[in-house]
């Protein structure tokens, strides 16, 4: 049984001061999580005393991005060494923020994906239709050529490795997200695009795919009900630990009914 999975994307919402207070509240609620691969990315500055704080608490630590060269000349970028050598575990890859603001290419994420895999990161992969795609019926076709490329030399055991998240760029920082009804259709023709690339899969069951996009505790339980949901990807709603921990709670509880 593959773990649920529970990621808290901080984005440049908290100071680092902010950070470790933050690191500290969700720490004090206690987050035993039987099933559940919990974790959170904090900015580049805040890495280093997060993953000191969160170490041994269960609560893994990702960065937000990453550079896809090693070492070298590539001023103001981070290495995959030192957030390894910070005991760093995730690293978020293609946001849409760092696509649509920052100019990041589906060529860069594919170079950025294999360093991370290469060096032992879970890249969390982020992908998701525009607005006009989705008006088009374009979703799936415009996906599944993004995974085409983005996924280009990478075989079939290390993509059982990636947390593929799916975030419809329209249902990110909004106050409504997709429906739950309407998300699940969505990755079930993602794991069977994801099956045509590994014919090995069995109808692309193995891989881990989580929805993010405005999950807040009001939509959580409707999406954890959703078969084809591996596990839910917060942002916002994250950072208010109450509603973290309920979040936890929730999600630990269905990982113990599926077992
Ligand atoms: P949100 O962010 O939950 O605040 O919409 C989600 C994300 O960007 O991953």
């Amino acid at each position: 049984m593959k773990p649920m999975i529970l990621g808290s994307g901080w984005k440049m919402f908290l100071s680092d001061s902010e950070a470790l207070a933050h690191a500290e509240a969700i720490a004090a609620y206690g987050t035993e999580a039987q099933g559940v691969e919990l974790f959170v990315l904090p900015s580049f500055t805040a890495l280093h005393r997060v993953t000191e704080r969160l170490a041994g608490s269960g609560i893994r630590v990702g960065a937000q991005n990453m550079a896809w060269a090693e070492k070298g000349a590539f001023t103001g970028e981070v290495s995959v060494l030192s957030l390894k050598e910070m005991g760093v575990t995730h690293v978020e890859i293609g946001h849409t923020e760092r696509r649509e603001l920052f100019g990041e290419t589906v060529a860069t994420i594919a170079l950025k994906l294999r360093t991370a895999l290469h060096h032992g990161l879970i890249p969390v992969y982020c992908f998701g239709e525009n607005a006009v795609e989705k008006r088009n019926g374009q979703t799936e076709r415009v996906l599944a050529e993004e995974f085409r490329e983005a996924l280009h030399g990478i075989g079939f055991e290390e993509a059982q490795t990636l947390i593929f998240a799916y975030e419809p760029v329209w249902a990110i920082g909004v106050a409504q997200s997709a429906q739950p009804e309407e998300v699940n259709p969505i990755i079930g023709s993602l794991r069977s695009v994801l099956a045509e690339l590994y014919p090995s899969s069995k109808e692309g069951s193995e891989f881990r795919i989580v929805y993010g996009g405005s999950v807040n505790l009001d939509n959580f339980p409707k999406l954890l009900e959703q078969p084809h949901i591996d596990g839910l990807f917060v942002g916002r709603a994250s950072l208010v630990p109450e509603h973290y921990a309920e979040m936890v709670r929730q999600m630990t509880r269905k990982a113990a009914e599926q077992r």
